[in-house]
């Protein structure tokens, strides 16, 4: 909980949309020896999120959730204009949960006239979604860092459910020596399995049923190692026909890969990464399982 003059009377959560005001309030916390939660999101908050949340006000003494539509992430003809928003309900679910602080930055305070230096992201990043989306880890490298040095926290809670992003994270901030520690959380999944995505809010019911041989294929690759299967090939071409007998045919990717490298593996032993970039409808959606023989 923080002091009285951090919050708003109704302990609504304190809304800030300049840079230089969310560095000082978050410096002046970090000075008086409070731990500081940082949880990056884009909006339309669902419940994959607000675990993260919960687990940034386990952990920290401060969480700060930072509310961003980042156009630098999204190339032409992706789905930044339809992205679902709603920054009012979002607000009011950080305040029923006892969120201090919401930074909510305008595109003009992230990327002003001049705005012209960004990450090259790591190797990590270029496999699955950096093949398929070649802009779109640049963006999220260059967002997150700017993020970062806003609000210097302790720790950035990351979801497992974007399990690349996670990784071209934790090694950027190697990379670059910043002074956080990330957090990867597990990933949360509706009661039907499929995991909760801001994009879920298109789905009509047909499609959702569609969505769900996702997961369905991930799970198959999971039980499928478990009996001993080992050959990659034999169990993405299993996953293959689940989306297809679903009849979800536009796949971007089916990837069993090394779980930290994410370098195609053809032989399964050790922490593996089962992953599909699949559309259903004119809607992109991503999952992963973590496979351990
Ligand atoms: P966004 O898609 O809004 O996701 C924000 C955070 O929530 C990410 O760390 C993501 O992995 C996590 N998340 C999403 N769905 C989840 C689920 N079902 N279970 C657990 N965690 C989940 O990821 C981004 O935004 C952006 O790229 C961002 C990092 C904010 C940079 O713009």
């Amino acid at each position: 909980m923080l002091s009285d003059a951090s919050k708003t009377a109704a302990g609504r959560p304190r809304v800030v949309k300049m840079n230089a005001e969310i560095r000082q309030l978050i410096c002046e916390m970090r000075e008086s020896g409070r731990t500081v939660g940082l949880v990056p999101t884009m909006g339309a908050l669902h419940a994959g999120h607000l675990s993260l949340v919960e687990t940034s006000l386990r952990e920290c003494d401060t969480t700060v959730v930072t509310i961003f539509l980042n156009p630098l992430q999204f190339s032409a003809g992706e789905d930044l204009e339809s992205y679902p928003r709603d920054v009012g309900g979002d607000i009011e679910k950080l305040g029923d949960m006892g969120v201090d602080v919401v930074f909510v930055p305008t595109n003009e305070a992230m990327y002003p006239p001049g705005f012209s230096t960004s990450v090259i992201p790591p190797t990590v990043a270029q496999p699955l979604e950096g093949r398929c989306r070649p802009q779109h880890f640049r963006g999220v490298t260059t967002i997150v860092l700017k993020l970062f040095n806003i609000i210097p926290a302790n720790t950035a809670f990351f979801g497992q459910k974007d399990y690349q992003q996670s990784l071209v994270i934790r090694q950027m901030v190697a990379d670059f020596n910043v002074p956080i520690q990330i957090s990867v959380q597990p990933t949360v999944r509706d009661t039907d399995g499929l995991a909760f995505s801001s994009r879920n809010a298109y789905l009509s019911s047909d499609q959702r049923r569609q969505a769900l041989s996702i997961i369905a294929s991930l799970q198959l690759a999971s039980d499928a190692v478990s009996r001993g299967q080992r050959e990659a090939p034999a169990v993405v071409a299993k996953m293959r026909q689940v989306l297809a007998d679903a009849g979800v045919s536009r796949v971007d990717y089916i990837a069993i890969v090394h779980a930290e490298t994410l370098a195609e593996i053809r032989h399964i032993q050790g922490r593996t990464l089962a992953a599909v970039a699949a559309y259903v409808g004119n809607i992109r959606l991503i999952d992963n399982l973590i496979i351990r023989p």
